[in-house]
């Protein structure tokens, strides 16, 4: 029985095989344990002998079971190991970084500039009050010129601001009266517009104001044109157009020149050799005065640039969405590093 019970666990080939020799010959229906439960059967004398038997072969079974089960997990073990290991003379792979956005970019680039001609950089809240977004810029209630911006209405009196003129409201009324306010002001503004290659209803604009005594329109292109220059390139020019606006009197639209094919044609200005980039004018007297600056003393300009418009025009992106649809071979063109 002993030699039979070894022989099988020899040949197991697995831990359930051989758990299975454990059960049948040391089970309870097993072969020794039916030996030492007929014990009482047996004569005085002859009781111990056997008994003493059945223990020897039940524990030389036992032993040889759980020597060959050490033996099979320690192999197990083993080849788990050599199916997990690292070659560390492998070449690392490079993790993809993220980069500034390019929107991000040209707000840096557009901030720096203006940084230099003595601007600081402000800011203003993107759920705006109607006052700050609209009556502070003389757009009262029923005024025409509200249609130009479809604007997301949160409640009656709160929206998400169509521009970053109120910030112009907001750091006036700051100053309290008092001059000079020299500050670019960077930002996101939503409109309710069809997406499409040109319009997006969430963009960004960079306003800028100025407010001190005797500013002219004079300075204000002189400002514009310098920016223009260290944006674009030095072959630019600016072109100045009579326009509207509510808060700015006079007004004007600027206009920078292509700089790629000068009007000849192509992606960028196609064929016109004049390119709007913003709006501006000087600050209506109306709106200095409903923010805290008496006109009589103070006069100033703001203007207000599409951010996506300059960075389309000065990298010759022909899809303003590609900004904002975040695919990564468009946005790995502006890496940085
Ligand atoms: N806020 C205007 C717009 O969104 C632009 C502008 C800003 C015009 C400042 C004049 C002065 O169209």
């Amino acid at each position: 029985l002993k030699q039979e019970a070894l022989a099988k666990v020899t040949a197991a080939q697995s831990e359930k095989e051989l758990q299975d020799v454990r059960v049948a010959y040391l089970g309870k229906k097993g072969p020794i344990t039916e030996v030492l439960r007929g014990m009482g059967k047996l004569s005085a004398e002859e009781r111990p002998v056997i008994g003493a038997l059945a223990n020897v072969v039940r524990d030389d079974i036992k032993a040889a079971i759980d020597e060959k089960m050490e033996v099979m997990a320690a192999s197990a073990l083993e080849q788990k190991l050599k199916a997990e290991t690292i070659d560390v003379t492998l070449p690392g792979r490079k993790p993809k970084q993220g980069t500034t956005h390019p929107l991000n970019q040209v707000v840096r680039e557009i901030e720096e500039i203006f940084l230099g001609m003595g601007f600081s950089v402000g800011e203003g809240p993107e759920i705006e009050t109607d006052y700050y977004n609209f009556e502070a810029l003389n757009l009262p209630k029923d005024h025409p010129a509200r249609d130009m911006q479809d604007s997301f209405y949160i409640t009656e009196d709160t929206l998400l601001r169509t521009q970053t003129s109120p910030v112009q409201a907001r750091t006036m009324e700051a100053h309290k009266g008092k001059g000079p306010v020299k500050v670019i002001a960077p930002g996101k503004v939503f409109r309710r517009d069809d997406d499409d290659a040109t319009h997006s209803h969430q963009f960004m604009q960079a306003e800028g104001l100025y407010v001190d005594k005797d500013v002219r329109m004079s300075d204000l292109k002189g400002v514009l044109e310098l920016f223009a220059k260290q944006f674009f390139g030095q072959d630019r020019d600016i072109r100045l157009r009579p326009s509207f606006f509510p808060f700015t009197e006079p007004s004007v639209e600027i206009d920078v020149s292509c700089g790629i094919c000068k009007g000849q044609g192509c992606r960028v200005c196609k064929q016109s050799r004049w390119i709007e980039v913003l709006g501006a004018g000087m600050v209506h007297p109306r709106v200095l005065e409903m923010s805290g600056f008496d006109p009589n003393e103070y006069s100033g300009f703001a203007f207000g640039m599409g951010v996506e418009r300059l960075a389309m025009l000065k990298y010759d992106i022909d899809d303003i969405r590609q900004f904002y649809t975040n695919d990564h071979r468009f946005l790995q063109q502006f890496h940085t590093k």
